[in-house]
């Protein structure tokens, strides 16, 4: 009896010390109340993050398993909790669209202005959030993306019902509500999850992709070393036109790269990035062919003050004879 006390003892610290971990573990993310005063479904939504049934249900469980002894991990219940409602809105709250307001009903419908839970809820839409109605969903304010996505492959095979390949969509690769942006690096392993040898699915597609999206970076390295070139050759009252018309171009390459990319035809944008890095050179190379015929204006200057100086000689010198 005495050491089944002493166990629920150890158990409630144990427990105590590891919901405090977890509670400042992610306090930190959610502290910020949203800044959508008139958006009931952030609001309340934020608030079932700490009281939500499978949150109380999640530490339930941990009690009964800590009391009879079961060692748990935190990940196997938090994964089952990561799929809950409370979850969405946790990595909603720290992705791109929570800072810019891009509120639940934008993508879900509903009535954002209705405090209870059945009004606010009346109009959500099943249709809109499905899995093959992302693009036209996401694309009312992604047009660009959207734009180009409809000429890809991916986008046929999603449209295409009788396809029984697996074609990705939008929410495959940036997720629901983090909305990541895959980078260089994770291209790899991300693609190969259909293009790999076994399902046979265009294999050489994620090593190349990877290239292609690094050449992106090399892209910016140029344009920032034109940039700069331009803007000192510029200070030092240098013609740069030329070259700011290159760098121009080669900018608004660099613009489009992030919806191009939604075609989905790897050679084409490895054509496009490769044209834009050509410009960025071409605009390096004007301004250092400029450097080498600006000296003609200081000198000019300084050229002008001795024809003063002679001149001013000259009559001094008749003066005085
Ligand atoms: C007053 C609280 C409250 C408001 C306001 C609210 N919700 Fe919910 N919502 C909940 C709760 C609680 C759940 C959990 C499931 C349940 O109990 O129906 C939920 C579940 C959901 C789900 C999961 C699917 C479903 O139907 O269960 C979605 C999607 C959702 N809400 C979206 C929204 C959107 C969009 C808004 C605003 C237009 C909104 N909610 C406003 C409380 C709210
Ligand atoms: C950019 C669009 C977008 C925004 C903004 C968004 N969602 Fe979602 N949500 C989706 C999509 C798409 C899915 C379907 C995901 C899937 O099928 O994997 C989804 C799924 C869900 C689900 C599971 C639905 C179910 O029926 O199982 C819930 C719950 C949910 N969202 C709640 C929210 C809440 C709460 C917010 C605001 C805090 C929010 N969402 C903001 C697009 C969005
Ligand atoms: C109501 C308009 C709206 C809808 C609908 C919408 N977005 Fe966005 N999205 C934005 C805005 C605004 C931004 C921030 C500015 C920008 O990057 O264009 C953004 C940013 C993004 C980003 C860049 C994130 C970053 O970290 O740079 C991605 C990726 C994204 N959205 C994907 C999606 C996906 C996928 C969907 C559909 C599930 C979607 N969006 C639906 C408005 C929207
Ligand atoms: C097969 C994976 C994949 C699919 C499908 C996909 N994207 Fe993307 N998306 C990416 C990658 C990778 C990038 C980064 C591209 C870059 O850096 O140039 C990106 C970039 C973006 C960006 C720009 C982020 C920024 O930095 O400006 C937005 C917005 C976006 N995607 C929206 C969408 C929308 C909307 C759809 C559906 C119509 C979609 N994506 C479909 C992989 C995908
Ligand atoms: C959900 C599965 C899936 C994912 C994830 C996926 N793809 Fe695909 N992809 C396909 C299918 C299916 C095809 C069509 C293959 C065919 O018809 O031969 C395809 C075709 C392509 C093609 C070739 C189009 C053509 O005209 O030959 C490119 C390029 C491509 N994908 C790039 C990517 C990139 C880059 C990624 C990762 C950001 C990616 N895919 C992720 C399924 C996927």
């Amino acid at each position: 009896m005495r050491f089944k006390n002493g166990l629920r003892i150890t158990t409630a610290i144990v427990f105590a010390l590891v919901a405090i971990s977890l509670l400042t573990f992610i306090q930190p993310a959610f502290a910020q109340e949203p800044n959508f005063p008139n958006n009931t479904c952030a609001d309340c939504h934020r608030r079932l993050l700490f009281a939500s049934e499978p949150q109380r249900q999640f530490i339930e469980i941990r009690i009964k398993h800590l009391e009879a002894g079961i060692p748990c991990s935190i990940e196997c219940h938090e994964d089952q909790l990561n799929k809950t409602t409370s979850s969405t809105y946790a990595l909603w709250s720290i992705s791109a669209h929570f800072l810019y307001g891009v509120t639940c009903d934008k993508c879900h419908g509903g009535n954002a202005s209705a405090v209870t839970k059945e009004e606010a809820h009346v109009g959500l839409s099943n249709e809109s959030i499905a899995r093959a109605n992302t693009p036209e969903m996401c694309g009312k304010c992604h047009a660009s993306q959207l734009a180009e996505f409809k000429t890809s492959k991916h986008f046929q095979i999603l449209e295409s019902t009788g396809e029984n390949l697996p074609a990705p969509a939008c929410i495959t690769c940036h997720q629901a509500h983090s909305v990541h942006v895959l980078t260089a690096s994770e291209i790899e392993d991300f693609c190969s999850n259909c293009h790999n040898n076994i399902t046979g699915i265009n294999p050489a597609v994620p090593k190349r992709a990877e290239a292609a999206l690094s050449s992106v970076n090399e892209l910016q390295v140029e344009i920032s070393k034109a940039q700069s070139d331009i803007t000192s050759a510029n200070a030092s009252g240098r013609d740069v036109t030329r070259a700011q018309e290159e760098l121009d171009t080669a900018k608004v390459i660099l613009g489009n790269t992030p919806s191009v990319w939604h075609r989905f035809n790897l050679t084409y944008f490895e054509t496009e990035v490769q044209l834009g890095i050509d410009d960025a050179k071409n605009a390096e190379n004007i301004t250092a062919q400029s450097q080498a015929v600006t000296p003609t204006k200081a000198p000019g200057f300084e050229g002008i003050l001795l024809i003063i100086g002679f001149t001013i000689a000259y009559f001094m010198s008749r003066r005085n004879s």
